[in-house]
């Protein structure tokens, strides 16, 4: 008999580096041109010629959208030479479209592989997010906080005043009063325009960053992918689904979600051991973006595998043209 394949194999994890590092290496000539489909479907059809030369069983449960609207790496869309390991797969092949159209920091290519049935079918919905670093206790910030309580529970737990914590936010409209509430409290706010994978990221290094907490709603499926990150990296995230009307609300049943109200933390999101791959394709706190020199791209991508804990960071120079 065969050897049973586990998906964790230490080798196949590196192939799922080559899957972020081709969706980024194809957009690279896409970052700042001001078209962010092109850029988007350049990742897009890179990503996926990579992923289904990996060893595995895949299905995509947070991909592009559902199949009629999305053609390649939709949700439900089965990837790999069917050879290996039966794994769920989320991804965004790129994470960040109008940041790569305007060359603006952060942009990367992310996916994320578990055990099959592992990882939340997230509707294309917004969710309300909320993130901290790794080293609190359970529970130390909530969803039902307000934003002001939630700076004062984390300044406390990092035994900090408040006005030495910052929050990363989306700027969005329909976060003004948020963002107005948190700056009465003294605290900082990094706002961003997109991408808020990277964003909940940025609280796990904090150091790194200067990013102490995440809040804001952005879309569901980054808050699965971001989840995934955060369990390689350590770091909690809260996530509420939130629903417009009753197309979206439809969507979660189709997804099979049952209690709309539910809170998942970062392990109702993914339930087991994962690995995460992401590339970045514009400069970032986290990565590096492409660099483009006569001849050459040079990508670097940091690939984690929850199970171990272990973070690697490769670079990657390819030859343009051969
Ligand atoms: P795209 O890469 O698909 O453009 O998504 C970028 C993003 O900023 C996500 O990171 C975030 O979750 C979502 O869009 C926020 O949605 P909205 O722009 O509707 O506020």
């Amino acid at each position: 008999m065969p050897e049973k394949i586990d998906f964790n194999d230490r080798m196949l994890s590196l192939g799922l580096a080559r899957v972020s590092e081709a969706a980024a290496l194809a957009s690279a000539r896409l970052i700042g041109r001001g078209d962010e489909k092109a850029a988007d479907q350049a990742a897009v059809d890179a990503m996926r010629k990579q992923l289904n030369l990996l060893d595995i069983a895949g299905v995509v449960v947070i991909g592009e959208g559902e199949r009629d609207e999305a053609p390649m790496l939709y949700i439900g869309e089965e990837v790999g030479t069917g050879k290996g390991p039966a794994v769920d797969i989320a991804l965004d092949p790129l994470e960040g479209t109008t940041l790569t159209a305007k060359d603006m920091p952060n942009a990367l290519a992310v996916i994320a592989m578990g055990p099959r049935g592992s990882m939340l079918h997230a509707p294309d919905t917004y969710m309300e997010k909320l993130a901290i670093g790794p080293g609190f206790a359970p529970g130390t910030v909530t969803l039902e906080m307000s934003p002001a309580e939630r700076v004062a529970a984390l300044a406390k737990a990092k035994g900090c005043g408040p006005e030495d914590i910052t929050v990363c936010v989306l700027e969005r409209p329909r976060h003004e009063e948020m963002i107005a509430e948190i700056r009465s409290t003294g605290a900082a706010i990094r706002l961003i325009t997109d991408g808020d994978v990277a964003g909940v990221m940025h609280c796990a290094e904090p150091e790194k960053t200067g990013i102490d907490m995440y809040m804001g709603s952005g879309g569901a499926p980054e808050g699965v992918l971001a989840a995934a990150a955060l369990k390689c990296m350590g770091g909690q995230i809260l996530g509420k689904l939130l629903f417009r009307n009753e197309y979206e609300r439809a969507r979660a049943h189709k997804a099979g979600i049952t209690d709309l109200d539910r809170i998942y933390t970062r392990d109702d999101m993914v339930t087991a051991d994962v690995i995460f791959a992401a590339t970045g394709v514009t400069d970032g706190s986290l990565l590096p973006g492409i660099k483009r020199e006569p001849g050459w791209l040079t990508a670097e991508t940091i690939l984690m595998r929850s199970k171990t804990g272990s973070v690697r960071r490769m670079n990657y120079r390819h030859p343009v043209g051969k």
